[in-house]
């Protein structure tokens, strides 16, 4: 692939600086398991209140609203493309807000994929609502699918109920937004926590496992599989996010980082960590 941008030495952190559109039909490798956090398509000029101030929703020229029409085409071959280099028995998760969910939900039966579960993140401290006309958005949901409605997938089941205290693990996670030492290297505009990703590869994949992230970002998933020794391919097509994505990765193989990351998940995932 002639966009690769980093590589690390053992194989198991690739960057790919390219449309994914394109890009992901160029991967050789079976995957295991896919995140993908598409753009939400909600940059409508709009204002909300952040950290006391106010600000622009705006995230950028990547999360512009084009029409309907595109957006289903966009959404339709990415999915499609995934698909095709996903393992029979790998499943994808994808997240979203009202602004785009409908429209995931709607296009992975179409294309074959079983819905499993609709997963709600509830943000434990979510920004106040500026407007004081309607609720403060709280939530982000993220669909969890198989590729085959007939081809088990692989859920570990005993090590998300053992993280729930030995109860059965609901499809509300409550879980904080991102914090300051997810930040060391700088900051994505939709940066995930790092314990949702984690939370997500211990429930669909083993150790070793492929895991792509089509829409990386900073990597939050690409880090989290390496924490969690996951191999993980990123792509996205801006070099801002990408370089952001290499520095994260880097920064964690400095000495004592993987464990301080580990400390940091353990404490939010109820110690479930040592025992993946
Ligand atoms: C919602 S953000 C992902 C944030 C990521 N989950 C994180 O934790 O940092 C979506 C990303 O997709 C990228 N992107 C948008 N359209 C793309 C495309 N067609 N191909 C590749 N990347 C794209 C944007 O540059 C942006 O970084």
């Amino acid at each position: 692939m002639s966009s690769l941008y980093f590589k690390s030495h053992n194989d198991d952190f690739l960057l790919f600086q390219e449309d994914c559109l394109t890009a992901i039909n160029t991967l050789d490798q079976p995957l295991n398991m896919i995140f993908a956090d598409p753009p939400y398509f909600l940059s409508n000029d709009g204002l909300t209140l952040k950290n006391g101030r106010v600000q622009s929703v705006n995230k950028g020229v990547w999360d512009k609203f084009t029409t309907d029409d595109d957006i289903d085409s966009f959404t339709y071959t990415w999915l499609s493309s995934a698909r095709d280099k996903m393992a029979d028995n790998a499943t994808i998760w994808v997240s979203g807000t009202h602004h785009n969910i409908f429209t995931i939900g709607k296009l992975l039966p179409r294309l074959g994929f079983k819905i499993l579960n609709m997963i709600t993140w509830e943000k434990s401290n979510p920004p106040p609502n500026f407007s004081c006309r309607f609720f403060t958005h709280s939530t982000e949901y993220i669909i969890w699918a198989r590729k085959h409605p007939k081809v088990p997938h692989y859920f570990n089941y005993n090590l998300m109920k053992q993280l729930n205290n030995d109860k059965q693990m609901k499809d509300v996670w409550r879980l904080p937004a991102i914090a300051q030492w997810e930040k060391s290297c700088g900051k994505h505009p939709t940066q995930k926590p790092l314990a949702l990703l984690a939370q997500i590869i211990l429930a669909a994949t083993k150790k070793n496992d492929l895991i792509l992230d089509p829409f990386t970002g900073s990597s939050t998933t690409g880090i989290a599989a390496n924490v969690l020794d996951r191999r993980f391919i990123g792509i996205d097509k801006e070099q801002t996010f990408i370089q952001l994505s290499k520095d994260r990765y880097e920064d964690l193989q400095l000495e004592g980082r993987k464990l301080f990351f580990k400390q940091h998940l353990n404490r939010l995932l109820n110690k479930a960590i040592y025992s993946a």
